[in-house]
C-alpha cells in the first residue's frame, strides 16, 4: 500500500515522536528539556550505559549519537518492533485519529497474495518438522544426533526433514489447497517452461527454515545428508518473500539475546550458529552461503555497534575478513564498527565447540581483534619493508583505503591512528631505544622523516609529539630489538627454542606484546617436551594464533624483518641462528644483570648520597650505555660465518 507524502506528514504533526519513543525507554530526565520536547534518552537500538539517543518533539525524528541509527516515528516502529511499514501507518494513523486513505484493489491484491505465501512457507515447515519425526526420518535423526543436537535443539530451530521424494511436499500442500502458483511463488519447487512435472526442490535434506526480523517463515536452508550431491547446503531460490543478500539467519532470535547480553555474533554458516545456541550462545547469525553483504552488515550494526565476525584461521578465513573489512568501511559511523575472532586453523565455532568447549570459544570471541589492527595486519603482514619506495607504497596503499570510509569523523581518527602505526612500525619515533636514527644504516630513513620544515614532515611531528605522550606511548613502543629477535629465533628455529629451553624461559621481557607472544611459545614447548625431532615452524605459529596472538606476532616479526636481523629468520642457517642467540641470549643476561645492579645503585645513592655510590652509579650507567643501543645488538646479531652484517 503506497501513502501519500501528505498523509504521513499529518501524523508525524499529530503525535509527538517522544510518545512513540518514550514507550520504550526511560527519558533522561537531567540530560532532557522537557518544555522544549527535547529528549535524552539510552539508545533502545544498541546498548549503552549513558544516554547519546536524541529525539526532538519539533523535528518528528530520532537520532542516537552512538550507533547512528536515526528516524522518524514509522520508522522506529518499523526498526525497534519489527512492525511493517503499513503495520505501523496504520496503528498510528489510528492513535493520531487520521481516516486509511482510500483502498488500493491492486496494492491489496499483492498483499493478500504475499500474506498467503508466508501462509504456504509455515505449512511447508510443518510438513518437514512432521517428516523428521516419521519413519523416514530416522536417518536424519540419527544424523542430528551424531552432530551432537538435542531434540530441544532441533525444536528451537524448527529444524525438519525434505524426504527423498520428487513430489511429497508438492503433494501435502495440494492436499491443504494451496494453488500450483503459490507452490511455484515460494520456490519450493523446481519448475520451468523446459521441465513437464515440476518437482520438490529439496529432497533427501535436513531443512532449516530461514526466518525474517518477525520471525515468519521465508526461505529454507537444505543439508544434504548424502554425500554425493553436487550441493553441501541448497538455499530457497529468490522469491517475493525472500532475496538472500537482505537476509540473516537466526535474526529475530539473536537479536533479542543481544538485548539481554553480549554483541551479535557473525558466524559463517546454519550449523554455527545452531551449534553455539546449544552451547549457550543465542546471539549468532549467519549470512546464508555468500560473503556478508552491505544490507547484512546493515542489519547486524541495528542490534549493536560492534558485531563480532568469526573467520576460520586459515587463509581462506583471513581473505573473507579481508572481504568483510571492505564492506564496513564505506558504514562505519562513530561507535558503529565490527570486530574480528580469528578461530584456530580449519575450525568453525560449530568444529571448536565440540572438540575444545564452549569456554574455548568464548576465550576467542573475547579475544577478538578491533577492525583498525585487521587492516593494519592485512596491509604490513607478510611483507618486508626494506626500502623507502616499499614504505612508501605501503603508506600510500593504506591511505588509499582509508579514503572510502565514508563518515569524516572516524575517516580522520583511522588516518591518525594508521599515522602512529606506521611511525612505529618504521622506528621513527625517539622513544624506540632500539632504533636509534643516528646509526649509519637508519640515517636515510628516519633522517629525513624528521624535523624538516615542510608542511607534511609537521604533521609527522604533530604526531611524534602524540607519540610521547602517556596515553600512546605504551601502546606504540616496539619490544626491544633484542628480546624480540631471541624470541623469534626461538620460532624460526624450533629445535634452538626446544634444547634452549631453561635460557628461553629465563628472559625477562616487559614489553606486554613481546611477553604474551614469549609466554604462548613457551608453553608450546613445554607441552611439545623434549621429542626426538624439533616441531615445526608452522606449529608453533599455529599454536601462538590460536591465542590470539596473531598479529602481535606478525608485529614481531615485522620488527625483526625491518631491522634485517637475519640471522632470527628461518632462512637463516642453523649454525648461524645458534650462534647469533647465544650471543644475543648473553648480551641479555648481563644488560639485565646491569638493569638489577643500577637499581641497587640508584637505591645506595639515593640513601647514602656519597661520593663512592655516585662513582658506581656513574660507571654502571656508562656500561649500560654500551650495552644497550644497536651496537650491541649487532654483536649478538649479525657477525657470521660467511654472511655480510646486514645481508637482508
Ligand atoms: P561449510 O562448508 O563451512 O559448512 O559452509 P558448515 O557450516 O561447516 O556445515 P557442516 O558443518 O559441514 O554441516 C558454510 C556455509 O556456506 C554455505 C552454507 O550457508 C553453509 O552454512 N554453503 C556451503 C552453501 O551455501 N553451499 C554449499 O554447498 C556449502
Ligand atoms: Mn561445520
Amino acid at each position: 500500500m503506497r501513502f501519500s507524502p501528505s498523509f504521513l506528514q499529518d501524523i508525524r504533526d499529530r503525535i509527538p515522536i517522544a510518545d512513540i519513543v518514550g514507550r520504550r525507554v526511560t527519558f533522561d530526565r537531567k540530560k532532557s528539556n522537557q518544555s522544549k520536547g527535547d529528549y535524552w534518552a539510552c539508545c533502545p537500538f544498541h546498548g549503552e550505559k549513558s544516554p547519546s539517543f536524541h529525539c526532538e518533539n519539533a523535528k518528528g525524528r530520532y537520532h542516537c549519537f552512538g550507533c547512528g541509527v536515526s528516524g522518524d516515528h514509522f520508522r522506529f516502529l518499523t526498526e525497534l518492533d519489527g512492525l511493517s511499514f503499513p503495520e505501523a501507518v496504520e496503528r498510528l494513523a489510528d492513535e493520531a485519529g487520521v481516516a486509511m486513505p482510500a483502498f488500493d484493489p491492486q496494492m491489496a491484491e499483492r498483499e493478500k497474495k504475499k500474506a498467503s505465501l508466508y501462509e504456504v512457507m509455515e505449512l511447508a515447515s510443518q510438513f518437514f518438522q512432521q517428516q523428521l519425526q516419521s519413519p523416514d526420518g530416522a536417518k536424519a535423526r540419527a544424523y542430528l544426533r551424531d552432530r551432537g543436537l538435542s531434540p530441544a535443539v532441533q525444536n528451537e530451530f524448527g529444524m525438519g526433514y525434505a524426504p527423498s521424494s520428487r513430489s511429497a511436499l508438492k503433494e501435502y500442500l495440494g492436499s491443504k489447497n494451496i494453488d500450483k502458483d503459490q507452490i511455484e511463488a515460494c520456490g519450493l519447487v523446481v519448475f520451468g517452461p523446459d521441465i513437464a512435472v515440476s518437482y520438490d526442490r529439496f529432497r533427501d535434506r535436513i531443512m532449516f527454515p530461514i526466518l525474517d526480523a518477525r520471525s515468519r517463515c521465508i526461505a529454507f536452508g537444505g543439508r544434504a545428508l548424502s554425500a554425493d550431491v553436487p550441493a553441501k547446503y541448497l538455499n530457497s531460490p529468490e522469491t517475493e518473500l525472500f532475496s538472500k543478500s537482505n537476509v540473516l539467519y537466526n535474526y529475530a532470535k539473536a537479536r533479542q539475546a543481544v538485548e539481554r547480553e553480549g554483541s551479535l555474533v557473525v558466524a559463517e554458516g546454519y550449523m554455527d550458529v545452531i551449534a553455539m545456541a546449544a552451547a549457550g550462545f543465542h546471539n549468532a547469525v549467519a549470512p546464508l552461503g555468500t560473503a556478508l553483504t552491505e544490507m547484512q552488515l546493515e542489519l547486524a550494526w541495528r542490534v549493536g555497534g560492534e558485531p563480532v565476525l568469526c573467520f576460520d584461521g586459515d587463509e581462506a578465513g583471513m581473505r573473507a575478513a579481508n572481504r568483510s573489512i571492505d564492506t564496513a568501511l564505506a558504514g562505519l559511523k562513530p561507535g558503529r564498527s565490527l570486530r574480528f575472532a580469528l578461530l584456530p586453523e580449519g575450525q568453525d565455532p560449530d568444529d571448536l565447540i565440540s572438540d575444545a568447549g564452549p569456554e574455548a570459544f568464548r576465550e576467542v570471541l573475547d579475544s577478538a581483534r578491533p577492525l583498525a589492527d585487521m587492516l593494519w595486519v592485512r596491509e604490513t603482514g607478510g611483507r618486508t619493508f626494506d626500502t623507502p619506495e616499499r614504505r612508501a607504497e605501503l603508506e600510500r596503499n593504506i591511505f588509499a583505503v582509508l579514503s572510502r570510509i565514508g563518515e569524516e569523523n572516524v575517516k580522520r581518527h583511522y588516518q591518525q591512528d594508521m599515522r602512529e602505526r606506521l611511525q612505529a612500525f618504521f622506528g621513527s619515533g625517539p622513544n624506540n631505544g632500539n632504533r636509534r636514527s643516528d646509526t649509519p644504516r637508519d640515517g636515510n630513513r628516519t633522517g629525513t622523516a624528521r624535523g624538516r620544515g615542510d608542511g607534511s614532515q609537521k604533521r609527522l611531528a604533530v604526531s611524534e609529539s602524540l607519540m610521547n605522550s602517556s596515553v600512546v606511548k605504551k601502546r606504540t613502543n616496539l619490544p626491544a630489538l633484542r628480546e624480540t629477535a631471541l624470541v623469534v629465533t626461538a620460532i624460526n628455529h624450533p629445535l634452538i627454542g626446544q634444547s634452549n629451553f631453561d635460557d628461553l624461559a629465563a628472559l625477562a621481557i616487559e614489553h606486554p606484546v613481546l611477553k604474551a607472544v614469549h609466554s604462548a611459545v613457551l608453553d608450546f614447548f613445554a607441552i611439545c617436551g623434549e621429542g626426538e625431532t624439533a616441531p615445526s615452524i608452522d606449529a608453533i605459529i599455529a599454536f601462538v594464533s590460536q591465542q590470539g596472538l596473531a598479529p602481535q606476532l606478525e608485529m614481531l616479526f615485522a620488527q625483526v624483518r625491518h631491522n634485517r636481523i637475519w640471522q632470527a629468520m628461518a632462512e637463516a642457517a642453523y649454525e648461524d641462528a645458534l650462534d647469533g642467540w647465544e650471543q644475543a641470549f648473553v648480551l641479555h643476561q648481563r644488560s639485565h644483570a646491569l638493569h638489577s645492579e643500577l637499581k641497587e645503585a640508584e637505591r645506595a645513592f639515593n640513601e647514602l648520597g656519597d661520593e663512592r655510590s655516585f662513582d658506581r652509579l656513574v660507571i654502571l650507567k656508562r656500561e649500560l650505555a654500551n650495552e644497550e643501543g644497536t651496537e650491541a645488538l649487532i654483536e649478538g646479531f649479525g657477525k657470521s660465518s660467511g654472511r655480510p652484517q646486514q645481508g637482508f
